[in-house]
């Protein structure tokens, strides 16, 4: 497995590819579990050559939030990674993704303001901008997002949609725990009682399912059910619950009909971590 420390040692590697193989990508930001290894493994089972970036992007992170304690782990990753079989980990530093003049930003001023971009409003122009630089640099045939991120997801093919990317991007399924919490980096904060008090998000997703799937139209009675489940844990604090039109990510206010793709999604503090998931209907 190749190591690329810098863009110009990605690019050399990248020139020297017969143009026809099929390149995967993985972008990550490390401290890596299940959820991303199946991103990984779905990759090189699609394409010829796989490629992961690990690069934790301080300009996601807003003020107060977690990017100095943000868990990391680079000897363990790569040694994931090479056992997966993955051909090239893209591990830059900031300077080299960041010059220090930059001045350009890859915004999306719709589905981006919703739900995660309301919480947090830098978030979705950090992860457009090093994305799409990451796109630029590692001109992937496809690239692998989990739907754990589902936002992410729907706003990154947005941007490649509407900016005209030649790449296909490939959602992949969210890998949960035993107990159904979403595997995910940040659950590396939270204590042993925490991690299984945390189930609940998942537990509370799967009853607003049966809810809707049993008939129940209205989302402000799912909405209270899903806010009923989650408060049992006395240490939880809602950020937010949506229930939501899958493609256009706007609230669905009245009923909730066979018609809609629904995305109900959630975002929760749990002894300070922000934990997030969501469930497809
Ligand atoms: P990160 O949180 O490291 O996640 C990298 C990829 O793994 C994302 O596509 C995310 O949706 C996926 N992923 C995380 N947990 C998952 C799970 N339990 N099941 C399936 N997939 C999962 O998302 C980011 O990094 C960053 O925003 C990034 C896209 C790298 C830009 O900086």
């Amino acid at each position: 497995m190749i190591i690329a420390k810098t863009s110009e040692e990605f690019l050399a590697w990248r020139a020297s590819l017969d143009s026809s193989k099929s390149i995967g990508f993985v972008p990550t930001m490390g401290a890596l579990h299940g959820g991303h290894l199946s991103l990984v493994d779905q990759s090189i089972k699609d394409c010829q050559l796989s490629c992961v970036s690990i690069f934790i992007n301080p300009r996601q992170f807003g003020k107060g939030e977690d990017l100095d304690s943000y868990p990391q782990d680079i000897n363990r990753d790569l040694k994931i990674l090479e056992e997966a079989g993955v051909d090239i980990v893209f591990v830059p530093n900031m300077d080299d993704m960041y010059s220090k003049d930059d001045s350009l930003l890859m915004s999306e001023t719709s589905l981006s303001l919703l739900l995660e971009g309301k919480s947090r409003p830098q978030f979705f122009t950090g992860v457009l901008t090093i994305v799409s630089k990451l796109f630029n640099l590692i001109r992937p045939t496809s690239a692998y997002f989990g739907m754990k991120d589902a936002q992410q997801l729907i706003v990154i093919q947005k941007m490649v949609r509407d900016m005209k990317y030649p790449i296909n991007i490939i959602p992949c399924e969210t890998v949960r725990e035993h107990n159904g919490l979403a595997m995910s980096s940040r659950n590396e904060y939270l204590n042993r009682e925490q991690r299984d008090s945390a189930k609940v998000l998942y537990l509370s997703l799967l009853y607003a399912k049966e809810l809707i799937n049993n008939g129940e139209p209205n989302p402000l009675a799912i909405k209270g059910a899903i806010e009923k489940m989650l408060l049992s844990i006395p240490e939880l604090k809602i950020d937010y619950i949506s229930i939501a039109d899958k493609n256009t990510l706007l609230e669905i206010e009245t009923n909730i009909t066979r018609k809609n793709v629904t995305l109900i999604s959630l975002a929760v503090f749990l002894g300070g971590v922000r934990l997030i998931d969501n469930i497809v209907i």
